[in-house]
């Protein structure tokens, strides 16, 4: 185990991390795995009990190994205390959530309340990274109303925007394609970027990841950091920008999708022709049932008031926005037009979370598009390979839809709807459950299956756009 020699090397940073999400024990885990004394802090008593077990109280691919790391190293604390998570720090990692709004606009409440709670608590001169993505503006305010509590210690702000994937979190933030460091102290930036120097050396020594998981951690798909320096609304615009961009592309492939469908068009040929253009590139070029999660939705309608607030309009955003509201109704229509009305069929949804790879179904387009079915009387079964009634709580799912517990146990319905794009419905033994679909009908809203086969198994296959 080289890798965990190498102890001494940043001793003499303490860091602290705000917030136990996605992001904050991800890279809190790997601060820890990688020799730096880190504290996590959060309010959540079931969240700080489940981490000081040695686990993650959510469902990312190979985090539990990491926390587990961090713990058995003695250098992950999880605490419910500011007071414990500040008494030696000497740099502050923000990573709470910042939920949207009613109106579009973020909620900023956690984000003030942790830079007071970090201020008030500090013992030494501190920067605090905002790692939160927050509207451009709201870094300079922060920092003067920390600068308003305290002036007997010295504090500096960074703006470093996370771009991890969740499914992949722990490999994306292992390997980043770039760290955006956006500050007006340059030493606070040098340090913040020398953490980061310290952490990527540390995951490049670890080499054991692909030989246990496989591809998903090929050394291939890494690429070299590249570090940016900026200011500190270049950096919160990076952040918000990138994503806003990304929905930009999805609704863009959506909206060709459709003309596919009337036209005859195969989208995913159409956008291996486009993608393979470099200036394009082929990824978030797939169509299907829209983006939803915790971030895109959110993002792209905190932009939208970024420009509103300014007295500006971005039109493309509201576009994007429109096309992908209207995905899952796209979907829904579908489904009529092969089942005529939808009172009392039986309809078996196979995935629930937002994407493949998480338990998370914050804003999922399969939720939206389950409650629809279910508000044209249609009865729903469905089956997630990660996602139960505890993570569905907060989502507003159907009380009516028959939550499954294995896919084997699928009772005879008129229709398959495929909904998340997890690749167990790709490797279902779609011939065993032939006899069970009465119209014989596959809708396919992520694209997933393979047409031809499918259809060489008597089925119709419908995708979006295919
Ligand atoms: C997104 C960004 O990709 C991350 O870089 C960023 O750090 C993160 O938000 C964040 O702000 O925290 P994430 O929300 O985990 O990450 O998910 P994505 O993989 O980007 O997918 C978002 C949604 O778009 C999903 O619903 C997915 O199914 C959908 N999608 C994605 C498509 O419908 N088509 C595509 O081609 C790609």
């Amino acid at each position: 185990m080289p890798v965990f020699n190498k102890l001494n090397i940043m001793n003499k940073e303490i860091i602290t991390i705000i917030g136990s999400g996605y992001v904050g024990t991800t890279f809190g885990a790997l601060l820890a795995a990688a020799g730096i004394k880190t504290y996590l802090v959060d309010l959540d008593e079931k969240k700080i009990e489940t981490l000081k077990s040695g686990k993650s109280y959510f469902f990312e691919p190979y985090l539990d190994e990491f926390i587990k790391k961090g713990m058995d190293s003695g250098l992950l604390y999880p605490t419910m205390s500011y007071e414990e998570a500040f008494k030696d720090s000497t740099i502050a990692f923000s990573c709470v959530g910042t939920p949207d709004l009613p109106d579009g606009n973020v909620n900023l409440a956690y984000i003030y309340a942790a830079a007071e709670e970090a201020t008030r608590n500090a013992k030494n001169d501190i920067i605090y990274v905002q790692k939160s993505t927050v509207p451009v503006g709201t870094g300079r305010s922060v920092l003067e109303k920390m600068k308003e509590i305290r002036s007997d210690i010295d504090i500096t702000y960074i703006s470093n925007p996370e771009f991890l994937r969740e499914g992949s979190a722990m490999f994306d933030t292992m390997y980043p394609d770039r760290v955006v460091v956006g500050g007006d102290d340059k030493s606070s930036v040098e340090r913040i970027i020398k953490i980061y120097e310290h952490v990527l050396e540390f995951s490049k020594t670890f080499n054991s990841l692909e030989d246990k998981y496989g591809s998903a951690f090929s050394t291939t798909s890494i690429t070299e950091t590249k570090y940016f320096e900026t200011t500190i609304p270049s950096a919160e615009l990076i952040k918000v920008s990138a994503n806003a961009f990304l929905a930009l592309k999805i609704s863009f492939a959506n909206s060709i999708a459709t003309l596919s469908d009337k036209s005859g068009a195969n989208v995913a040929e159409v956008m291996d022709g486009i993608g393979a253009d470099k200036r394009i590139g082929r990824s978030f070029l797939y169509p299907g049932l829209g983006y939803g999660g915790g971030c895109f939705p959110k993002d792209v309608a905190g932009l939208q008031k970024s420009f509103e607030n300014a007295g500006l309009t971005n039109p493309i955003l509201d576009a994007a926005v429109e096309v992908n509201s209207n995905m899952p109704a796209y979907v829904l229509n579908k489904v009529k037009q092969e089942l005529g009305e939808l009172s009392d069929k039986n309809i078996l949804l196979l995935g629930l979370a937002f994407k493949s790879g998480t338990s998370d179904c914050r804003k999922s387009p399969a939720i939206k598009l389950a409650n629809l079915l279910v508000e044209n009387g249609a009865n729903i079964s469905a089956f997630d390979p990660q996602v139960d009634r505890e993570e569905l709580k907060h989502e507003k799912l159907s009380e009516s839809v028959n939550i499954l517990a294995e896919v084997d146990e699928i009772p005879s319905v008129d229709i398959v709807i495929i909904a998340t794009e997890w690749p167990e419905f790709k490797s279902l033994n779609w011939k065993n459950f032939k006899d069970n679909v009465s119209s014989g009908v596959i809708i396919d809203a992520r694209n997933i299956l393979n047409k031809k086969e499918i259809e060489k198994l008597g089925y119709k296959y419908l995708g979006v756009g295919i």
